[in-house]
């Protein structure tokens, strides 16, 4: 069989075939009746794949929204901002195993694509960041595989990012399979710039490229500063909360009372 004969497959003939353009595919695609059925086989083991990864997503996202709503409760405030998640597209993953000079195989992309399933969780700040990971790793059902800590090393362009790949079971009708999620947390100023830096990093044509690349690095610098800024205003601000505590007077202590009221409302889903 040819090399690339899914790749040709799926592009012009199985479309046709489903669309009942023609009356004889199979003798079209010069493939035998088995060849045919392997690879319509492979192809719905592919999607299938897919969706396990989708729900490898849907596992570690309810991890995330939980430790948000428990700490929403606890502290009164919520450390992610936002989640995003996706599954790479076939297009990707094509372009990375052309990459790595590897031949389409199901085996090679489960055990050496770790981020065929990607989430993106985004805090306020940047201690949010550890102590989400943290209580993530330590949980008895997730394995970490690998963690990079582009924020206490950040990469030479200046891109800052804490990059987790764990496994995480999922239970299917008839079987747990472990599948790999790559997870990265960042702050939303850490977002903003790595947001923009990949778009930018399509158009490759402009001259000055050195000095452009030194200024997206400052950037990141200024934005990294401000980060830890932000994050000592708020450690400020909670130590003097802590003092007015402890110089309690009886209108002290009413506030402090209707503080401790407004935790029995539900946390925000
Ligand atoms: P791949 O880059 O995915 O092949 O794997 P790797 O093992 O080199 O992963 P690494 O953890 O270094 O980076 C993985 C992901 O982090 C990328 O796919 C991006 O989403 C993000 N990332 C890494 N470096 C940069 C960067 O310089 N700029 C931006 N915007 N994103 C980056
Ligand atoms: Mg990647």
């Amino acid at each position: 069989m040819e090399e690339n004969a899914l790749i040709k497959l799926d592009d012009e003939y199985v479309e046709k075939m489903f669309l009942g353009q023609t009356d004889n595919p199979i003798a079209m695609s010069g493939l035998s009746l088995t060849q045919v059925e392997q690879i319509i086989d492979q192809m719905v083991e592919y999607k299938k794949l897919r969706m396990m990864y989708t729900c490898a997503l849907k596992e570690i996202r309810t991890k995330f929204d939980v430790l948000n709503t428990e700490f929403s409760v606890r502290y009164q405030r919520n450390p992610i901002n936002f989640i995003t998640m996706r599954v790479k597209s076939t297009h990707s993953i094509f372009e990375k195993m052309r990459r790595q000079d590897q031949k389409l195989s199901m085996k090679y992309l489960i055990e050496n694509i770790n981020d065929i399933a990607g989430i993106r969780v985004i805090c306020s700040y940047v201690d949010d960041i550890y102590l989400l990971a943290q209580a993530l790793i330590a949980q008895d059902d997730i394995h970490l595989i690998r963690e990079k800590d582009y924020i206490s090393n950040p990469k030479p362009n200046g891109y800052r990012s804490l990059h987790l790949i764990v496994s995480v079971p999922v239970f299917f009708t008839d079987q747990k399979k472990d599948m790999k999620v790559e997870v990265q947390i960042r702050t939303i100023a850490m977002d903003f710039w790595a947001s923009l830096e990949h778009e930018m990093k399509y158009k490759k044509e402009i001259p000055n490229q050195q000095v452009i690349a030194d200024r997206l690095k400052n950037c990141a610098d200024v934005i990294s500063e401000t980060d830890m800024t932000m994050l000592d205003l708020r450690r400020e601000i909670e130590a003097a909360g802590n003092m007015e505590k402890e110089n309690d007077t009886e209108q002290l202590e009413i506030e402090s009372l209707l503080e401790k009221i407004k935790r029995l409302d539900d946390p925000i889903l």
